[in-house]
């Protein structure tokens, strides 16, 4: 992939907005306002967490403190994307061969991820995701399922 300066910025800009706690929790598992989160709006993934304990609910996944904590994994596991841009693939390969070998988890869910991450970024800054922005972003989630899904076979 090639990213523009512009790209870059866009990426990075927003990056520095966020808040890995807050924002991972919410990803995976937060209701509120964003009822789009993964384990909710797609509960089949529940099942690759069910050494996590409760998920039997919506406020359940919420309080569940093993959810936030592997949001807040997951989403600074995402930074690393961000600091990489040049460099994806390589920054994901341990993780594919784990979330392949290990996990076996369906790679079409690093897509559903991604997308409730565009979600829950437009929903918290409004306002600096423009139509570029959400460009940007939709591209570095597309390259980091790609990256994640490398090494299926
Ligand atoms: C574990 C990253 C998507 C299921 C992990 C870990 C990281 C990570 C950093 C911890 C690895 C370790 O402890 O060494 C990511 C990233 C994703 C992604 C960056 C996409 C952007 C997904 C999806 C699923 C999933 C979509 C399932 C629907 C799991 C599971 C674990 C895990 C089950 C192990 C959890 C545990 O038992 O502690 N992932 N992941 N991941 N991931 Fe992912």
């Amino acid at each position: 992939v090639h990213w523009t300066a512009e790209e870059k910025q866009l990426i990075a800009g927003l990056w520095g907005k966020v808040n890995v706690e807050e924002c991972g929790a919410e990803a995976l598992a937060s209701c509120g306002d964003s009822i789009w989160e993964l384990l909710i709006v797609y509960p089949w993934t529940q099942r690759f967490f069910s050494s996590f304990g409760n998920l039997s609910s919506p406020t359940a996944i919420i309080g569940n403190p093993k959810v936030r904590a592997h949001g807040k994994k997951v989403l600074t596991s995402f930074g690393e994307a961000v600091k990489n841009l040049d460099n994806i693939k390589a920054t994901y390969s341990k993780l594919s061969e784990l979330h392949c070998e290990k996990l076996h988890v369906d790679p079409e869910n690093f897509r559903l991820l991604g997308d409730i991450l565009i979600i829950v970024l437009a929903s918290h800054f409004a306002k600096d995701f423009t139509p570029a922005c959400q460009f940007a972003w939709q591209k570095l989630v597309g390259v980091v399922a790609h990256a994640l899904a490398r090494k299926y076979h």
